[in-house]
């Protein structure tokens, strides 16, 4: 018997699938018709066509897909998911033509939110957000980014940002969780005396817990300014925390220049992103996170600069942005369609959008996003006859199971 000949042990084999590795050079989907994938401890192994499987593989478990498409599990790069209250009477003001920013202004919108969120245990966030998370993975999600933002006070921050690690812990997903230092100010302060606190006080206390994976800020008008955002960002290089931004949504701030200065893995929305926020986010690999869930909701005008990032080559994500003001979405199938639709990304860029591209926007593109050897097993599989089909359909949910980390779970 040759070495080669004996028998090669696996945990799990998928097999009989059609593949989207999102793994091609180029940056397409990477189809291949008739493969299968192989997991051992809880990465993969083995992917490719049926014809290149190895011939002696054995498996503790063998999965026969049918037929069925199997892409990475689906990555939501942005939410601030976990929160207490609602905004729908805000929602009515705004359909009776008051703005998003006179809301704010007036001391509603993430203001109100913050008395809500700030309101509660920990254990009544959790109830208040898990049915939030729920929906997400209802429709694929393996890997979803959750920030605070919505504390009046640091204990308050810390309390969001317990409740969405307690979420990776009670449920079957990655949780990756960013501090978002800078949001609005609680209303007694003055924002610069906040920006001063977050420096000094809030990023090394989060930086102690490890309650956080990253910082970001909201550079606005209505929010901060991009030089007291550029202070939050200091104080965070000083903790070796990974930041990133919520930049020109509603005005242009240059925000996103200067956090690429940074090195910021992503800057997000970006409708008033002008040509040297474009060049200064290619040279340093900023992600563009784009939610066409916020511009929808918010009944957005202007739309990103798409043909200008891919002229750069700036890598594209989506993200549901789940929040109560400005984007109560928890579907990342709509989102896909929204990116197509309002934004005119392809099906390709809008499925690498919850996948290759979101990881990256995480830091985690050697970890999960692609179907590749050597990296975790986390799938999402698809009653569906063609990629096209999962950007295409509006309400329709063709999830037949998830992955994660190599554990089977069925839909
Ligand atoms: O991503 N722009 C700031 N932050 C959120 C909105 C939060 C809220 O309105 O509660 C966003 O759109
Ligand atoms: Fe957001």
């Amino acid at each position: 018997m040759k070495i080669t000949d004996l028998p090669e042990r696996c945990d799990t084999l998928w097999f009989n699938a059609n593949l989207l590795t999102l793994d091609e050079a180029g940056g397409g989907l990477g189809v291949i018709r008739d493969g299968f994938i192989a997991c051992t401890n809880g990465k993969i192994s083995h992917v490719g066509a049926s014809a290149a499987m190895p011939m002696h593989l054995c498996a503790g478990e063998s999965v026969n897909c049918g037929g069925r498409w199997i892409a990475p599990g689906l990555i939501d790069c942005h939410t601030h998911l976990v929160y207490a209250g609602s905004r729908e009477d805000e929602f009515e003001m705004r359909l009776e033509g008051v703005s998003y920013e006179e809301i704010a202004r007036a001391g509603g919108g993430i203001a109100s939110t913050m008395q809500a969120t700030s309101s509660v245990s920990e254990a009544q966030l959790l109830a208040a957000s898990l049915p939030r998370l729920d929906a997400l993975l209802a429709e694929g999600i393996t890997t979803v980014e959750i920030k605070s933002g919505y504390g009046t006070s640091l204990d308050a921050e810390l309390r969001q940002l317990r409740a969405a690690r307690q979420m990776g812990r009670i449920r079957s997903v990655r949780v990756v969780t960013t501090f978002l230092a800078a949001h609005a100010v609680p209303s007694n302060q003055d924002k610069q005396a906040h920006i001063d606190d977050v420096c000094a006080r809030r990023i090394p206390e989060v930086a102690g817990s490890r309650l956080a994976d990253a910082v970001d800020a909201y550079c606005d008008a209505i929010g901060f300014s991009s030089r007291q955002v550029s202070q939050v960002f200091e104080a965070a290089r000083q903790h070796n925390l990974p930041v990133k931004v919520h930049a020109e949504q509603l005005s242009h701030q240059g925000g996103a220049e200067m956090a690429a200065r940074f090195g910021a893995l992503s800057a997000d929305h970006l409708e008033h992103l002008d040509e040297a926020g474009i060049k200064a986010m290619a040279a340093s690999g900023t992600v563009a996170v784009l939610l066409p869930g916020a511009f929808y909701f918010t009944r957005e005008t202007v739309l990103p600069p798409v043909e200008a990032l891919r002229a750069h080559g700036v890598p594209i994500a989506l993200a549901t942005d789940c929040n109560p003001g400005t984007s109560p979405l928890t579907s990342p199938l709509l989102a896909m369609n929204m990116g197509a639709t309002l934004f005119r990304l392809t099906v390709a860029e809008c499925i690498a959008g919850f996948t290759r591209e979101a990881a990256r926007a995480l830091g985690l593109q050697e970890r999960t996003g692609r179907l590749r050897t050597g990296l975790d097993c986390d799938l999402s599989i698809w009653d569906i006859s063609s990629p096209g089909e999962l950007v295409y359909r509006m309400g329709m949910n063709p999830l037949h199971a998830r992955v994660v980390r190599g554990s089977h779970l069925e839909n």
